[in-house]
């Protein structure tokens, strides 16, 4: 069996309404990402995820879907979208669309029906229960705030469900058409050709049929954190089977937002549920070799025995990594990590250009999450409007868009952008580094470091040390730099040094 694709491949997310406009509007639209492929190829990302595009009243960004089958007027319109994916294609860029089957908007046609009577044929498909209105039926916390994760339907008497906002009443996925229509919705796009799906919070779609409250130890956190039910597991085999109905190598790309890689493991199934699923405890752990190494660890321990890990450092829900760790030498180590352990790394629009978050003051704060900073629009360019044709776009610019912009960092060799691309370049190159086994080097201290040997077993291994230190470091190891994160000695031999928050990828000597 040849590797799917997906193993080799680097994805790269794209938010829509911040990342490019086809019309001098404050927001993004789906012609914009087309006229700006050309950053994608130049890049060198294999593959594509744009957040959700179709008809939403944007309550939660986009994650408030009204329609799955149409474009939002706000994005374009379904022959934009067949463009697009028509000039991905044609681009050697494979697209995912972003399925959004846990829970609608309160505007979709669905919920309406539902919400109308209690006799309504629909009402089923969403997740009602009795009760009375100061009492909700558990003690769920919805996501954003602390609030329950329940609402009272004043007209007909019943509390609804929501994991996330009230204005995100979630699916019940234990009715037999709720699963036929997501999948009639899955079909929409499969058949419209693209690759696959990033599957958003799908480990939220099954509920235990008792809403068991949640345990004292763990009361104030959010359901959709904890979720996890065999229920699921059902479902998401359903939603292989159908992907695996396509030609092609269809991916399903699951958001199984739990804080326990062993638990996330759990939805590979046997090689018969999710493809790849984001881990997220590496995302949530600090510039500290020791606790990198665990991860590391832990991925290789949990994820490996079922399927094919995933690695990722930032995207639209979570500060920046270029923040969080405080300065652009450790996001360009960290990069090593991304693209140099063994996975899938699903880089973040921007995440390439170092990208700090943006300053939000608390007039232009829009979204209920408080994610605003990471979601401000990309920089193409150094003038007032950074390429957008209007000088302030729907949420404030990133720190030093006049310097740290498409443009400028294209014309410089020595910018952040540029390592990404050369990462990309000789990951691509090199089977070690895209399928290879990893081995972890016990170097200690601040230093995080493993070697991927060649699949063909010719010795055309890689070995990759980081330095999470705030000091040099000597390393006692032989070989030629291909790709260095200060950018110094790139196909030299290697002196043994590794600056402080440095990183390098070696050809080691045989
Ligand atoms: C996870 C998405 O990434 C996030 O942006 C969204 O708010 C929630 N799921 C709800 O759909």
């Amino acid at each position: 069996m040849p590797e799917p694709w997906w193993r080799r491949a680097v994805f790269y997310q794209i938010y829509p309404r911040s990342f490019a406009t086809s019309r001098n509007r404050p927001t993004g639209d789906l012609p914009g990402i087309e006229q700006h492929l050309d950053h994608l190829n130049w890049l060198g990302v294999d593959a594509v995820w744009i957040s959700p595009f179709y008809r939403s009243p944007q309550a939660d960004f986009g994650y408030d879907v009204a329609d799955h089958c149409d474009v939002d007027p706000l994005f374009g319109d379904l022959e934009d979208f067949d463009r697009l994916l028509a000039a991905c294609h044609a681009r050697g860029l494979r697209l995912l669309v972003d399925l959004v089957p846990n829970h609608t908007s309160d505007q979709h046609p669905w919920f309406l029906a539902s919400r109308s009577s209690r006799d309504d044929p629909k009402r089923d498909w969403y997740i009602w229960r009795d009760g009375t209105p100061d009492t909700p039926p558990n003690n769920w916390v919805a996501a954003f705030a602390p609030v329950p994760a329940w609402t009272w339907d004043e007209a007909t008497e019943q509390w609804y469900l929501h994991l996330f906002l009230p204005q995100q009443p979630d699916l019940n996925w234990a009715n037999p058409e709720v699963v036929e229509a997501m999948h009639g919705v899955m079909r929409f796009w499969l058949d419209r050709g693209v690759d696959g799906f990033r599957i958003d919070v799908v480990h939220g779609i099954g509920k235990d049929p008792d809403l068991p409250d949640t345990p004292p130890e763990l009361v104030g956190l959010p359901q959709a954190v904890l979720n996890d039910t065999p229920q699921t597991h059902e479902h998401i085999r359903g939603m292989r089977r159908l992907a695996d109905s396509y030609d092609g190598d269809r991916v399903l790309l699951g958001e199984v937002y739990l804080l326990s890689t062993e638990r996330v493991a759990t939805y590979y199934g046997d090689g018969d549920e999710l493809h790849l699923a984001f881990n997220f405890p590496p995302l949530h752990t600090p510039w500290d070799a020791a606790r990198w190494r665990q991860q590391i660890e832990d991925t290789a321990r949990h994820i490996e025995p079922r399927g094919w890990p995933t690695w990722v450092l930032s995207n639209h829900d979570h500060v920046r990594h270029r923040s969080r760790y405080g300065s652009e030498a450790r996001a360009r180590a960290a990069t090593f990590l991304l693209l140099g352990l063994r996975g899938t790394p699903v880089l973040y629009a921007g995440e390439e250009l170092g990208l700090e978050d943006a300053e939000v003051p608390p007039e232009r704060v829009v979204d209920p999450g408080g994610r605003d900073g990471c979601r401000a629009p990309i920089p193409w360019t150094g003038a007032p409007d950074h390429g957008w044709g209007v000088t302030d776009a729907w949420l404030p610019w990133p720190p030093d868009a006049d310097e740290r912009n498409v443009e400028a960092q294209v014309a410089d060799p020595s910018s952040i952008a540029h390592l990404y691309r050369r990462l990309i370049a000789v990951r691509k190159a090199s089977p070690a580094l895209q399928l290879g086994d990893q081995e972890l080097l016990d170097l200690g201290g601040d230093l995080v470091a493993w070697r991927r040997t060649s699949p063909a077993g010719d010795g055309d291994d890689r070995v990759v040390v980081v330095n999470m230190g705030a000091e040099a470091a000597r390393v006692d190891l032989s070989g030629t730099v291909l790709v260095a994160s200060d950018g110094e000695g790139e196909g030299e031999p290697f002196t043994g040094k590794v600056g402080p928050d440095s990183a390098v990828l070696l050809r080691p000597a045989p």
